[in-house]
């Protein structure tokens, strides 16, 4: 059976621990905007799920949600966190649904930004295997040409659009590949929002054209405790698209939730 693993990660600012995950098929440096944005108010930590970044892995076999939730508990035990708000970006935020169910106790806050919660269709998890399929034969780029302009809203920056050429083309194609099949396989995870009992904030990019907008305003609407903010001029990429907007929510958000006393 494949081990959980403690990931790699950067780290700026202090105090409480704000855990960042990135999405599909990313790295950390999605999250460099917020590194250097919300370093006043939190530790931020975002870390690079295995075989991202400079987490490698000799194989990437046994990847799922569950796997990747167990690799951010490994990672807090190694930091000395035993709370954190924790955030994910779609696949991310798949992650962080998983990490709720294992880990409810490890959890202070959750932030989703540009996600959903339900499952894949029948058609979707076909999606998965062309996907993978692709990217073992082909490699990166046919992904990233295919993706990229759903990604991102009609207007964003030629910057931004740089910046995910270069996180996608630096990811691995098995990686990517062992990413896909995990997100075929994940769980509908909307019977789980009404138990959610910590502060939720829910970021989305208004023009959002993977996961549109109204959807994720109805699934935040079933958790109890959730903010919803939409971005300007935000697709599904908004930490990067819209930085201010979103570090000004993160902001709002953060400095209503209290770390627990030692
Ligand atoms: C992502 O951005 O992480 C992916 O688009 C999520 C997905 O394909 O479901």
């Amino acid at each position: 059976m494949t081990q959980p693993m403690a990931l790699t990660y950067e780290e700026r600012g202090s105090g409480p621990v704000l855990l960042l995950v990135h999405g599909f098929p990313l790295d950390s440096s999605m999250w460099i905007e917020q590194l250097k944005g919300l370093a006043k108010i939190r530790t931020v930590v975002a870390v690079n799920l295995r075989g991202h970044g400079y987490t490698k892995v000799d194989d990437n076999d046994g990847f799922s949600m569950d796997l990747f939730a167990d690799d951010i508990a490994a990672t807090l035990d190694e930091i000395g966190a035993e709370q954190v708000d924790l955030c994910g970006l779609s696949m991310g935020g798949y992650v962080v649904l998983a990490f709720w169910r294992k880990y409810p106790q490890r959890v202070r806050s959750l932030i989703f930004v540009d996600t959903k919660a339900e499952g894949d269709t029948d058609e979707g998890k076909a999606g998965r295997e062309k996907t993978a399929a692709m990217v073992r034969e082909q490699g990166m780029q046919p992904l990233y040409d295919g993706m990229i302009d759903k990604m991102l809203a009609p207007g964003a920056p030629q910057s931004v659009r740089e910046t995910c050429k270069r996180i996608f083309l630096n990811v691995p194609p098995e990686v990517a590949a062992a990413d896909a099949l995990a997100m075929r396989d994940r769980p509908d995870s909307t019977g789980d929002l009404a138990g959610i009992n910590v502060p939720v904030l829910w970021i989305h990019g208004e023009q959002d054209q993977l996961m549109p907008i109204d959807g994720a305003r109805a699934t935040a609407a079933k958790i109890p405790n959730a903010t919803f903010v939409s971005i300007p001029n935000g697709g599904h990429m908004s930490p990067l698209e819209n930085p201010e907007a979103v570090n000004k929510a993160f902001t709002e958000f953060l400095n209503t939730v209290t770390p627990k006393k030692k």
